[in-house]
């Protein structure tokens, strides 16, 4: 006999959900703004650590959690290199591309490290250590060339330095070279 009380479900396999440990995150957070908009930034954040990338499915749940259309949402997770569109590496190498770190050599660093790590910009290492991305101006061009691993920054860096920095990420934790 059919069960008349079964909820309604969407057929798409591909909706995310956050887990119940994030919903109470994503709850909290709302809380600390006076409005849902301004908690933009932090539930991406979370969508992000959630679901280890902003795909357009995410991007997608995210706004319908927001009242925003996915349009809106997309145009913010663009604007910052934060964000990622594409699942990255546990590493994840970002060379700044602006005009003091280009004059300081950042695009010669970012092609040896491709080189090395046998990958392109949206591609990971098969262990799932390594991404790289090409990013503009990190705000820190007095010490150029920079690297952001993800959250922190590498400055004045040369080949043997972003060499050493990548040793030390394959062994474990990046180190300041
Ligand atoms: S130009 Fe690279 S940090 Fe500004």
């Amino acid at each position: 006999m059919a069960n008349s009380a079964v909820p309604e479900q969407k057929p798409d396999r591909e909706t995310p959900k956050f887990s119940n440990e994030a919903k109470k995150k994503f709850d909290e957070l709302l809380t600390r703004y006076d409005s849902k908009r301004s908690a933009l930034l932090p539930v991406l954040h979370l969508a992000q650590d959630e679901f280890g990338s902003l795909s357009d499915s995410v991007v997608e749940y995210v706004a319908e959690l927001m009242d925003l259309s996915p349009a809106q949402v997309t145009e913010v997770v663009s604007f910052y290199h934060m964000y990622h569109r594409h699942p990255v590496g546990q590493h994840h190498l970002q060379f700044c591309m602006t005009l003091s770190c280009w004059m300081a050599g950042s695009h010669q660093l970012y092609k040896n490290t491709c080189s090395r790590l046998g990958i392109k910009p949206g591609e990971v290492t098969p262990d799932g250590k390594f991404s790289v991305a090409k990013v503009e101006c990190l705000g820190s061009c007095g010490s150029a060339p920079i690297v952001q691993v993800n959250e922190a920054y590498y400055e004045n860096l040369n080949p043997e330095k972003l060499n050493r920095l990548i040793n030390s990420c394959k062994e474990g934790e990046p180190q300041t070279p």
